[in-house]
């Protein structure tokens, strides 16, 4: 066999093996993110959000379902701002670990972002599922402290008002972004 013919071979092959595990990790924790599956938000978008939503070095982003840690790469190298990151697909946590190794800012947990408390955060982010926004609507106003920002891709946060819808400059990726801050009943629980 040619050389070139074992190559596009070995490539295909790779290709394939990569999807059929990206396939089998999305459907192992379905029952988890339900609908929320690994896909990363496009740079244009990340960056349209960094400058929506600036930070103070002592400020703490949150990002849940994390994906590659993309977000949270930009955060702390933008702002020097410390990170955690939830993800509990485990192809996407390798990546994000692998991805961040070096930052000492930035924490991933292979872990579920619903039994997690928030009170901390003053940045949370999120994209995630329209099945699942009611439910993180409630678990926000439940615990963030009132008045912390957060940004939503695609998806409304439902009873929320948005200060800011964002739109990336780009024809390809143009969904909103809302962004908020949590109303002041927030914290209470
Ligand atoms: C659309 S991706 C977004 C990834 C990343 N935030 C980004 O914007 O590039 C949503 C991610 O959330 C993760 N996820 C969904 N529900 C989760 C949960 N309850 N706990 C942890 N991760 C979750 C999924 O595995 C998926 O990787």
């Amino acid at each position: 066999m040619p050389l070139w013919l074992l190559v596009i071979f070995l490539v295909l092959g790779g290709l394939i093996v990569v999807k059929m595990l990206h396939a089998i990790a999305v459907v192992s924790v379905f029952p988890v993110t339900q609908g929320a599956m690994f896909t990363s938000t496009a740079r244009v978008k990340i960056e349209a959000i960094m400058n929506a939503v600036p930070m103070k070095p002592s400020d703490f982003f949150v990002d849940l379902g994390c994906g590659d840690g993309r977000a949270l790469r930009e955060a702390t190298k933008r702002y020097g701002v410390r990170c955690l990151g939830f993800e509990i697909n485990p192809l996407a946590y390798v990546l994000a670990r692998v991805q961040c190794l070096g930052s000492g800012n930035i924490r991933i947990r292979w872990s579920n972002f619903w039994k997690a408390d928030l009170r901390e955060a003053d940045v949370v982010f999120c994209y995630l599922f329209p099945d699942v926004m009611k439910r993180l609507a409630d678990k926000l106003e439940s615990e963030l402290r009132p008045g912390t920002r957060v940004v939503s891709c695609n998806f409304p946060v439902p009873r929320w008002q948005p200060v800011e819808v964002l739109h990336a400059a780009s024809t390809l990726h143009n969904d909103p972004i809302y962004v908020y801050r949590s109303p002041a009943s927030s914290g209470s629980g």
